[in-house]
């Protein structure tokens, strides 16, 4: 069967990486392979999750090739050589630019831990983004898979999920509920979207 190939970028820890990887294998993917895992950190435990899946890993150091420039460079000869369809950012915590996010337009989509517009763009990632949202006060807060264009968290959104917001939540707490009930379903959703209208288009 005719799939698309998805190459997944991650930085930390990965449990969306795994949450895509154990959607592949339950069907809720049917479209789409994962055929690549590419992090900039070679400390990601993502690392451990893609080599125990069985599926390739790269990393790529901005440190080690010295600008933002030569590091999406190396990203999109990686990413070529493996004939990637979609590319799934997953707890990525690098802001790619316009040069880059144009070379895939449509093609990139990215899971963030709020319901965009709120509590997102530049600054706004991982735990900081729960902090802004308790901070806050909302009542509600949860994810977003949405395309990735020039603007950070801008392009257009794919799904969302609400979460509640419970007394006594702190950032760690609120983080897990949120990726429990909105990040681990929508972005396998999403992706699978996005694989089979991109395989309708190769056939
Ligand atoms: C996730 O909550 C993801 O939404 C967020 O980082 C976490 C990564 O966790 N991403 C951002 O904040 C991007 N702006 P994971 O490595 O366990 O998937």
């Amino acid at each position: 069967m005719l799939k698309a190939n998805i190459a997944v970028l991650v930085s930390g820890g990965g449990t969306n990486l795994q949450a895509l990887i154990d959607a592949e294998k339950s069907g809720i993917i049917s479209n789409g392979s994962i055929t690549l895992v590419v992090s900039n950190n070679a400390n990601a435990y993502a690392l451990e999750r893609a080599k125990n899946a069985g599926i390739k890993s790269r990393v790529v150091l901005k440190s080690a090739l010295g600008s933002q420039e030569a590091f999406e460079n190396e990203l999109i000869r990686v990413i070529d050589d493996a004939k990637i369809d979609i590319i799934v950012l997953a707890g990525f915590m690098s802001i790619l630019s316009a040069k880059f996010t144009k070379h895939y337009e449509n093609k990139i989509i990215n899971v963030h831990p709020s319901l965009i517009p709120s509590f997102c763009g530049k600054g706004f990632y991982g735990l900081k983004v729960h902090e802004a949202a308790l901070a806050y006060g909302v009542k509600v807060s949860g994810a977003t898979v949405h395309f990735v264009n020039e603007i950070p968290d801008g392009g257009k959104i794919i799904m969302q999920k609400a979460v509640e917001i419970k007394d006594g939540d702190t950032p760690e707490i609120l983080q897990k509920r949120i990726m429990e009930e909105a990040e681990w379903k929508i972005l396998p959703l999403s992706c699978e979207k996005i694989c089979s209208q991109i395989v309708k288009e190769k056939k």
